[in-house]
This record gives structure tokens, C-alpha cells and sequence, in this order.
């Protein structure tokens, strides 16, 4: 009987990993297929990344495609900036809310949406970690929408055509991050 019961626990576990690593790999296509494939920036990275940002409290840090949300946390509870991380894949942003509430870290906002329906012209600081063809796409509307003076991070890839605005780069591995006054 004993047996009986442990062997229907561990098949009920079994399809229950199964059932969660199938959502997760689903969600990592579809960020993939929405533009983006899930990689987030390294610990240690995002530290010297906001560090040279030089944020002021209160300001509006906007991330694109927060993944986990650990750089609009960071940024939050270091620097005491207002802090709204954007993902289109509402799983990455539900452990990324998971996490703010847990370390109990007020000014963080995370919001499920594609990052061409965000109103960008309340930032002060954008900070993006996205795949060449989408900061593409994405530059027009920056240049719309971004107030005077913003500044807009950019890592692992540089904007095409601001060489003239780029005033920081970090060349770390193995991705460098690319500064922008706008
Ligand atoms: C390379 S990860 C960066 C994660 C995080 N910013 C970091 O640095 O740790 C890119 C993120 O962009 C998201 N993404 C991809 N396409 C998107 C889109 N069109 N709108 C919103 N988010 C998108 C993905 O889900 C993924 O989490």
C-alpha cells in the first residue's frame, strides 16, 4: 500500500516538473519570438552599469524588456529612482514581482507589454538589453518620444547612427554597455 502511494506521488511530481519546464520553455520561445530571447545582465555587471549611470532620486528608470526585473529592482532600492520594468512575457514578470515584494523594495513596477506600446516620454533614464534588430526598430520611437536630455542605456549592443550621442562605453565581457545622451 505504502509503495502503492509513493509511486503515485512520484509520477504526480514527475508531471508536475514536466507541466512547469514545459511553461517555461514555452515563455523563452515566445520572448524569443517577440524579439528577445531571455538573458539577463550578470549581478555583478548591472551593479557598475547603474554605478556609472549616475541616477538621482526620483527619476523615471524605464527598462525595455525586464526580463527578471533585477536591474529595475537594483536600481530602485540603491539609487531611489522610480523604477518600471516592461516584458512582453508575463511569467519573467511575475517572478520579477515576486522578488520586489519578497526583499520588500517599494518603486518598482513591473508591466506585461510589448515595448511598442510603451509611452516612453516620461523617462529620464531607459536602460535596454536587446537584440540589434529590435533596438533598430526601437530607435525611431526613442527618438519621438524621449525627452530632452535622457539618457538611454544601452547594453550589449550599440544603437546604429547615435555614434555622435554615445558618450560612455564599458567594455566589459562579454558585453559591453553603451551610454546615450539623448
Ligand atoms: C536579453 S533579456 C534582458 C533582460 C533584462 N533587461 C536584463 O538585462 O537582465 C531581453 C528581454 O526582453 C524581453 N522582450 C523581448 N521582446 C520584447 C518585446 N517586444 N516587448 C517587451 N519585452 C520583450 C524578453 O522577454 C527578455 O526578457
Amino acid at each position: 500500500m505504502l509503495y502503492s502511494i509513493l509511486y503515485v506521488l512520484v509520477i504526480l511530481l514527475e508531471l508536475l516538473f514536466a507541466l512547469g519546464f514545459s511553461i517555461y520553455t514555452f515563455f523563452l520561445i515566445y520572448s524569443n519570438l517577440k524579439g528577445s530571447p531571455y538573458v539577463p545582465t550578470k549581478m555583478k555587471e548591472a551593479r557598475m552599469i547603474l554605478e556609472q549611470a549616475k541616477l538621482k532620486p526620483n527619476q523615471l528608470f524605464l527598462e525595455l524588456g525586464s526580463g527578471d526585473g533585477r536591474l529595475s529592482r537594483l536600481a530602485a532600492k540603491d539609487y531611489k529612482v522610480n523604477s518600471i520594468g516592461i516584458d512582453v512575457n508575463p511569467l519573467l514578470n511575475w517572478y520579477a514581482r515576486l522578488w520586489a515584494r519578497w526583499l520588500k523594495i517599494p518603486r518598482v513596477t513591473f508591466l506585461t507589454q510589448n515595448i511598442f506600446q510603451t509611452d516612453l516620454r516620461k523617462a529620464d533614464v531607459l536602460y535596454l538589453f536587446l537584440m540589434p534588430k529590435l533596438i533598430e526598430k526601437l530607435k525611431l520611437k526613442m527618438e519621438k518620444e524621449l525627452k530632452k536630455n535622457s539618457l538611454v542605456i544601452s547594453h550589449g549592443f550599440k544603437v546604429l547612427g547615435w555614434e555622435a550621442k554615445c558618450f560612455k562605453t564599458l567594455n566589459h565581457r562579454p558585453f559591453p554597455t553603451y551610454y546615450y545622451r539623448v
